[in-house]
């Protein structure tokens, strides 16, 4: 397939892009902003593959929309595009909805006017927080922070172009991942850096939230089957086999780096915090998917990645990322 990935230089785009032009054969052009959280670093394992152009520029901004589709002759358009931190989207909530609502509403435009099939790159943010049982695909929508509201807001309008305009198009909604090349602002590489620097590792409040944990390879893949296989109109969860409160996540990340758990520090706990995800994914799996990491696996597999590959973090961690984490945490790095 030819294919036209928004947000291809960010931690889930980019191992879906490396997936589909190393192992499907795909003909990949990638549009992005490259915010803080887009690298071309993330590109140095295919960024010379013949069948892989990169195209910077944002989805808002409808003449890069169309030169990218105009270079790439797409048969779809796959979103990754997005602001994805929720404590950001709490400090400064702008650029979510500029992105999520106008660059949607702009790819949007440009997939009816060419006639292409669309995949919207969602996640199980939108339904809120759940105490026990699984989400499904008709579960109601009750987002709680700006990130998963203006998320939200995006599949609705999504789905309208597909009512409105018999527009081909799909949602994938994915539950936490985690795996190489996540910007360490998240739960995962963040508390891996900081047990490698014997920094502290800030749990908010009780630490017992849970989330429902799903390695990029997999969810690539089920965002692979949906683009494939999916029916126009419909929405698909992509959940990960295992569940994990915050604090035993923490816990195994300080066995796997020889930490020490007096590393941990109970922090503030985020305002309007979800206790709670967890997806029913009995829909895609009737694709033909089926999640292949089991997390205790993939996160040894995690931070052994991290420990090998300080050439990617290391910049990160020397740059922008310190100012962000001191406003954050109210502390420095060591
Ligand atoms: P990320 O923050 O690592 O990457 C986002 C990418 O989008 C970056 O490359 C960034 O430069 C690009 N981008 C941001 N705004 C843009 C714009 N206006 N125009 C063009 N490019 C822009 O995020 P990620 O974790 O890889 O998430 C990718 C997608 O998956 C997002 O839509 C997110 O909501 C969804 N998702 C993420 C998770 C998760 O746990 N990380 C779970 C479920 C769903
Ligand atoms: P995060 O990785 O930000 O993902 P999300 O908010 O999208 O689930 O956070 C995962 C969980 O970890 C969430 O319950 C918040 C918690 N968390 C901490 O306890 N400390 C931290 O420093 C961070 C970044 C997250």
């Amino acid at each position: 397939m030819k294919l036209l990935v928004c947000g291809g230089a960010g931690f889930i785009g980019s191992t879906f892009v490396r997936q589909r032009l190393l192992e499907h054969g795909d003909e990949v052009t990638v549009l992005d902003k490259l915010t803080y959280a887009g690298r071309e670093e993330n590109f140095h394992d295919f960024a010379e593959h013949p069948s892989f152009r990169f195209l910077r520029g944002a989805i808002e901004d409808p003449a890069a929309v169309s030169g990218a589709i105009d270079a790439a002759a797409p048969q779809a358009i796959v979103n990754f595009a997005a602001e994805t931190h929720v404590d950001r989207s709490i400090a400064e909530p702008d650029a979510f909805v500029s992105t999520h609502a106008l660059g949607t509403y702009v790819l949007l435009e440009a997939a009816r006017a060419a006639a292409l099939r669309y995949v919207q790159v969602s996640t199980d943010e939108v339904y809120g927080s759940i105490e026990s049982g699984s989400f499904t695909e008709q579960s109601p929508l009750r987002p709680s922070s700006p990130y998963s509201a203006t998320k939200t807001g995006a599949d609705l309008l999504v789905q309208s172009y597909f009512h409105t305009y018999d527009l081909p198009a799909v949602i994938a909604r994915g539950s936490n991942n985690y795996g190489p090349y996540q910007y360490p602002e998240k739960l995962i590489p963040l508390m891996i850096l900081n047990a490698l620097h014997g920094d502290a590792l800030p749990v908010y409040g009780d630490g017992m939230q849970v989330r429902n944990w799903i390695h990029s390879t997999d969810f690539s893949r089920a965002i692979g089957h949906v683009l494939e296989h999916g029916v126009p109109g419909e929405v698909y969860n992509a959940g990960g086999p295992d569940e994990e409160a915050n604090i035993d996540v923490v816990k195994r990340i300080i066995a796997a780096t020889g930490a020490s758990e007096s590393q941990i520090e109970h922090v503030a706990d985020r305002p309007g915090h979800d206790r709670r995800y967890s997806l029913s994914s009995d829909k895609v799996r009737a694709l033909g998917w089926e999640p292949q990491v089991r997390f205790a696996e993939g996160l040894e597999q995690t931070v052994a990645w991290y420990r090998d590959n300080s050439w990617w973090w290391q910049p990160i961690r020397s740059g922008d990322y310190r100012a962000y984490y001191e406003r954050q945490y109210g502390r420095t790095l060591a």
